[in-house]
């Protein structure tokens, strides 16, 4: 448990410093040899240490007179604490192994101080939850201006979003509407005794998370991973055969994948991050699917448009990622309000090029997945009050674009259909 322990306080504490939590753990997990199963271990530690830090940080405050300074000491106590209040690890291992890596991290003489605050944790434990109840941070384990952002923007919906972003979130499958229907791989998977449901015309729910190889027809094609939310978009620009498409922002081709197993398209997909465009072009070979791919900043038109029209634009823009915190728990930590501004330029920026491309009669597809207005409906009014030849699709005029609210069955997403006039 020790070495599970170090690497997971190590990856807490490369996030507390800035980086993102993927990029942490590739470099964490690649620096010893493990195995699957303490890798997993290690995954389920930072990301549940993450999900539950506004509690954990509360929780060790009460219990020390000063932070540790070592930020890998106070990661590691971090973590134990997790894995106190969260995991079904037994107590006793988690305070040994804990109390012996401090010793090993920061010498014998710190060994007494991480032993006394994680047993005091067990003995006070009802104490500090109950404290907790009572300090909002702690309690949704939520930075205080992301809570009062939302509270502000949604009033009393802002308290189920919170909660159901600390949820660990469903393994969610899209099955290949090319090779089988939804509903004959839902009978195979019941057949091999898997728990699960349909949540939407792809969408399958897992009961029970497994890894994809284990997947009948992964391999081959018959299905993907993708959040229920996610699987909204392709299904809103009603692709018809032989239309041009451009998805703008595509890396890593869950949308372009999608969109090509809908329909016959002719689809150039976009993306200014080279490394993560080749993940693209795995997932369509995997998927035996064909795009035209292209490295390159899409609001530079450029330096890549051949001036011809699309019928059909997917701009999923960079944002906040503030509906996907389920799934990516280091953002709500990483990110700083001052931030949102920067997204907001971004995507106007992209907004504006994109457009252009749309031929007259078609129609531009504005995604994010933040439930942040400025990146949402403030978009959207921006966009309108500037383009006499935009207008949004009738079935989101109403609100300027539907906000589909995080919950326990799928991440947020904000959707904007704008038809070219
Ligand atoms: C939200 S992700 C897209 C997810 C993707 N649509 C999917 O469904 O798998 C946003 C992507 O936009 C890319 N991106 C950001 N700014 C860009 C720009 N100016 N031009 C092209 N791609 C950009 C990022 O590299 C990232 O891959």
């Amino acid at each position: 448990m020790q070495q599970v322990q170090r690497a997971a306080a190590a990856a807490v504490s490369s996030v507390l410093s800035g980086h993102s939590l993927p990029e942490s753990l590739e470099r964490e997990i690649g620096k010893v040899r493990l195995t699957d199963q303490q890798r997993a271990a290690i995954q389920a530690c930072s990301y549940g240490t993450l999900r539950h830090l506004g509690f954990l940080r509360f929780a060790l405050d009460q219990l020390v007179k000063r932070t540790p300074k070592d930020d890998k000491v106070l990661s590691l106590l971090l973590v134990a604490l997790y894995q106190l209040q969260f995991s079904e690890s037994a107590h006793y291992a988690v305070v040994d192994h804990a109390v012996k890596s401090v010793g090993a991290i920061a010498g014998r003489s710190l060994k007494p101080f991480a032993n006394a605050v994680l047993r005091e944790y067990l003995r006070k434990r009802r104490q500090l939850i109950d404290a907790a109840s009572r300090d909002d941070v702690a309690r949704f384990s939520f930075p205080r201006w992301w809570i009062d952002k939302l509270s502000a923007q949604l009033g009393s919906q802002a308290a189920p979003v919170l909660a159901s972003a600390n949820l660990h979130p469903p393994m969610i499958l899209r099955v290949n509407r090319r090779r089988m229907q939804a509903e004959e791989y839902v009978s195979l998977l019941r057949e091999r005794g898997m728990v699960v449901e349909l949540v939407g015309p792809e969408a399958v729910r897992l009961a029970v998370p497994v890894g994809v190889r284990q997947l009948p027809g992964f391999v081959e094609g018959l299905v993907s991973v993708q959040d229920a939310g996610a699987q909204v978009a392709a299904h809103l620009l009603e692709l018809e055969p032989g239309q041009r498409v451009i998805d703008a922002c595509a890396a890593p081709g869950g949308k372009t994948c999608h969109m090509l197993e809908l329909c016959d398209v002719q689809l150039l997909s976009l993306d200014r991050d080279e490394r993560r465009l080749l993940r693209v072009h795995e997932n369509l070979e995997r998927l035996g699917l064909g795009a035209k791919l292209c490295c390159a900043d899409a609001a530079d038109l450029d330096s890549w448009w051949d001036g011809r029209l699309a019928d059909r634009v997917l701009l999923d823009v960079p944002c906040s990622a503030s509906g996907v915190v389920r799934r990516h728990p280091d953002v709500k930590w990483l990110r700083r309000p001052s931030d949102i501004a920067g997204f907001v330029l971004q995507q106007r920026r992209l907004l504006e090029a994109l457009w252009q491309v749309v031929a007259r009669g078609g129609k531009l597809l504005y995604v994010t997945c933040s439930v942040f207005r400025e990146e949402n409906q403030q978009q959207v009014n921006w966009f309108l009050s500037r383009h006499a030849d935009a207008r949004v699709a009738p079935q989101h005029a109403t609100n300027g674009g539907e906000l589909l609210l995080p919950s326990e069955d799928h991440d947020g997403f904000f959707h904007a259909l704008f038809e070219k006039i």
